[in-house]
């Protein structure tokens, strides 16, 4: 069995994870499953920088392939904010509630035009051999006049997609795999993987 270590902290995103990245004789650990606890400074300034420094941190420490993955919103009015610091906008502890009502008042009377956004996932895959491979999903929408929805997390409340009239806080999960960053760089990630893989053995 190969073992793959994905290195997040977050167990719903890496349930979505293994989901995606079922592979035949693969094993996806968390760093907790791997027994690995690193505390990773995120001070890259690009989704790709972040992806690669948590990565290879954990890939130098193990010797195995190791993915991690940076995300966060875009919103096109406001310079692209909060991008990397999706997190840690308004304070890592801030509730979403706040910190998505900050942004809808910074976009107060903006027009539905300039309102576009989108979210953005990179992963990265820090191999044996040295190299790393990044993949990288968007998807598109809009910010919102006021949060709706109770599913997903996050922005989820105020970022609203187009072709299905609603936030992404009120797409069930599946929906929301199928069209979201995540997803997109997710699966991505599991055909370079694959050939990976193959060329392996
Ligand atoms: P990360 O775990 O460091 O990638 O943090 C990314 C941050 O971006 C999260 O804490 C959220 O604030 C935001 N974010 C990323 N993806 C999503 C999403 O699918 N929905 C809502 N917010 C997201």
């Amino acid at each position: 069995m190969k073992k793959i270590i994905f290195a997040t902290g977050n167990e719903g995103k890496l349930k979505e994870i293994k989901v995606i990245l079922d592979m035949e004789g693969v094993e996806i650990l968390s760093m907790q499953e791997a027994g690995i606890h690193a505390d990773i400074e995120e001070n890259g300034t690009t989704f790709q920088e972040n992806a690669i420094i948590k990565a290879k941190t954990i890939g130098e420490l193990t010797g195995e392939i190791v993915l991690a993955d940076d995300s966060g919103l875009e919103i096109d009015y406001l310079n692209k904010e909060p991008g990397v610091y999706s997190a840690r906008y308004a304070g890592e502890d801030t509730p979403y509630s706040i910190k998505n009502q900050m942004l809808l008042d910074r976009l107060e009377g903006v027009e539905m035009e300039q309102r576009t956004a989108r979210f953005v996932c990179v992963i990265a895959a820090a191999l044996p051999d040295g190299r790393v491979i990044t993949t990288r999903g968007t998807i598109e929408g809009y910010i919102g006049h006021a949060p709706a929805g109770e599913n997903g997390f996050g922005y989820d409340p105020i970022f609203y997609v187009p072709e299905y009239r609603c936030s992404t806080a009120q797409l069930t999960m599946e929906q929301k795999n199928r069209l979201s960053h995540r997803g997109k760089a997710l699966r991505a990630m599991k055909e370079e993987l694959k050939v990976y893989l193959e060329a392996e053995v």
